[in-house]
């Protein structure tokens, strides 16, 4: 079974099952600053897990793009990946554990026909927390699970919850058994030998953690899933990595035959990362030095490395992002418009790096010169370190260089040093997480009613063609990307401001109102995510004064919001204005 086939398989059985099918929201999340990429298929519903309303009811289903970065790595190897694709059912206060475990059963035992020994299934054992979830347990053995493969394990095996801090609780994960031999008597899913592997996993979410580390109860209860699709069509292919599918298959092959070099590890990265790229820039990611860009940054030139290692032309990155878009295209259609975008922003990075590297073997070329002089025999870790972290070079080249010259390398301190500075990175990256999804605080939902007075406001003073193009919030501003041929006046924005200041003044009052499409755009509402939300779309107005198509959430009253202030204008792109703009409050 294909990929593609799985995907529709499940979303076919879960619509059977009163699921209605959302679209995958992009990799790069709209208007949340606090996370790099979506990294769960729970990720874009965490409003609606809160027990906000989600106009397409209480049961979801879904294919979501994710991207997760903390192994990055440790691609090359026969199983990490940064770009999959998540499948998932959601409940939103609907059916608890024993519908979930029904439906997770018959879909893989009757639609995916896996044998029912070869599925373990893991529950919480229970703690202060949480009691021992024994009714997960009995459901599975109901369904026909064989008591011998249900296992109990703790928070760190079977409790999920995305950072620090938000909605949460204890999971079941199911397990396949690929018939490797155990790795000792003890051997359980819960051991990483590669006997058991994981393939779905259904969050029973009725918490709520808060920033003290206190369990609340949630409004509702929820059942959030998550079944990786690369690893389900790898094993139900009977492949022992992901690259051996469909999915990787072509760009391997391809790969092995351009490699003057061949080296497995070095064409999986390229294979990976390249697909990793080509889905990020397509969802509007580009390289830069930090957050997002800076992964996207990683990941190119780290295949542009190693694609110089399997002694391939870089020359031919553009027929390899043709090869794979062509291999994709019919799973993210999307990509067929995005190629030259794709192309370009891959191009342009590759020769950059490309720069890079001319400067750091200049460099190189010192530290082999300081070296001599000081009659030593190796190029010690800070030289190293240095001329990976300024320069982007490589530690493995510095070594290959300096070992042609006769010089060693002294690995051990700059793995020391390079630790040191990826533990700082995950730091950081894992603060930005935390804040993360649950990040729905007054401040940020405030500045989303701004944006809709915002949005109006520039209509009134501009004209009708001041359209949307982009928006992007965070605690301290938001930032509002809108079509308009030319900068905008002192005295334009002023009146923008003007008017937004008194609406706030008159303390509107909030309205959403549900409804579909077309009574949304006949109602005379602002279409800005049309294709988005499927049938039925939410419509916020604030008093008379706008109306748009919208997710929420909202303040309920302008009154409070602060005073609104135009901090700066700014050309964005072509016939497109920025504005960035903050409330104060007094
Ligand atoms: N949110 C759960 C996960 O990512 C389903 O595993």
């Amino acid at each position: 079974m294909t990929a593609l086939e799985i995907r529709n398989k499940y979303l076919e059985f879960f619509k059977e099952h009163g699921h209605k099918v959302i679209p995958s929201a992009p990799l790069i999340p709209e208007n949340d600053p606090s996370v790099l990429f979506t990294t769960a298929g729970m990720h874009p519903l965490v409003p609606y897990l809160l027990g906000e309303k989600h106009p397409q009811g209480t049961r979801l289903t879904d294919y979501q793009k994710c991207l997760r970065t903390v192994d990055i790595d440790e691609v090359g190897d026969n199983r990490h990946l940064t770009f999959f694709e998540m499948l998932g059912n959601w409940s939103l206060g609907d059916y608890f554990k024993e519908e979930s475990i029904k439906m997770s059963y018959e879909f893989l035992t009757k639609v995916l026909n896996i044998p029912v020994e070869k599925i373990s299934v893991t529950c919480f054992a229970g703690d202060k927390d949480a009691p021992r979830d024994e009714e997960t347990a009995k459901i599975w053995e109901k369904c026909g699970i064989f008591k011998n493969n249900i296992y109990f394990f703790g928070k760190d095996d079977n409790w999920w919850i995305a950072g620090e801090e938000g909605p949460c609780g204890p999971d079941t994960e199911m397990f396949y058994d690929t018939g490797k031999e155990p790795c000792s008597p003890n051997c359980n899913p819960s051991c990483n030998c590669g006997k058991y592997v994981e393939i779905w996993n259904n969050v029973f979410m009725q918490y709520y953690k808060n920033k003290d580390g206190k369990y609340e109860q949630l409004k509702q209860k929820n059942v959030d899933t998550g079944l990786g699709l690369e690893r389900m069509a790898m094993l139900l292919q009977g492949k022992e990595t992901p690259y051996d599918t469909e999915l990787f298959a072509p760009i391997m092959q391809k790969l092995k035959e351009l490699a003057t070099n061949d080296n497995i590890s070095s064409r999986r990265i390229v294979a990976e990362h390249l697909r990793s790229s080509i889905m990020v820039i397509s969802d509007g990611g580009r390289p830069s030095n930090i957050d997002r860009g800076y992964i996207l940054r990683r990941l190119i030139r780290r295949m542009t490395r190693h694609l110089n290692k399997l002694g391939i032309n870089l020359n031919l990155i553009s027929e390899l992002i043709d090869l794979n878009i062509e291999n994709l295209k019919e799973m993210y259609p999307e990509l067929i418009n995005n190629r030259e975008t794709i192309k370009n922003v891959i191009i342009e990075e590759k020769n950059k790096f490309m720069k890079t590297l001319e400067h750091g073997q200049k460099e190189f070329n010192k530290a082999v010169e300081k070296a001599k002089t000081e009659n030593k025999t190796e190029i010690d870790g800070q030289t190293m370190f240095k001329l990976y972290e300024t320069y982007g070079f490589p530690p493995e080249v510095t070594k290959e260089l300096a070992e042609e010259q006769g010089f060693s390398v002294n690995l051990e301190e700059f793995d020391k040093l390079f630790k040191e500075h990826q533990e700082k990175s995950r730091q950081g990256s894992e603060v930005k997480f935390k804040g993360g999804l649950a990040d729905q605080n007054e401040q940020t939902i405030a500045y989303h009613t701004a944006t809709h007075l915002l949005h109006k406001a520039l209509q009134i003073v501009l004209g009708d063609h001041a359209k949307q193009k982009g928006s992007n919030i965070t605690t301290e501003r938001l930032r509002f990307d809108f079509s308009h041929p030319q900068k905008v006046t002192k005295e334009e924005l002023e009146e923008v401001e003007r008017i937004v200041n008194e609406q706030i003044q008159k303390d509107l009052k909030v309205v959403c109102e549900e409804m579909t499409l077309e009574e949304a755009k006949a109602s005379g509402a602002t279409g800005l995510f049309e294709d988005k939300y499927g049938d039925k779309v939410k419509v916020y107005s604030i008093g008379d004064f706008s109306k748009e198509i919208c997710g929420g959430p909202h303040v309920e009253h302008t009154k409070g919001m602060g005073t609104f202030k135009i901090k700066k204008e700014e050309a964005s792109s072509a016939g497109v204005r920025r504005i960035k703009a903050v409330l104060i409050k007094e």
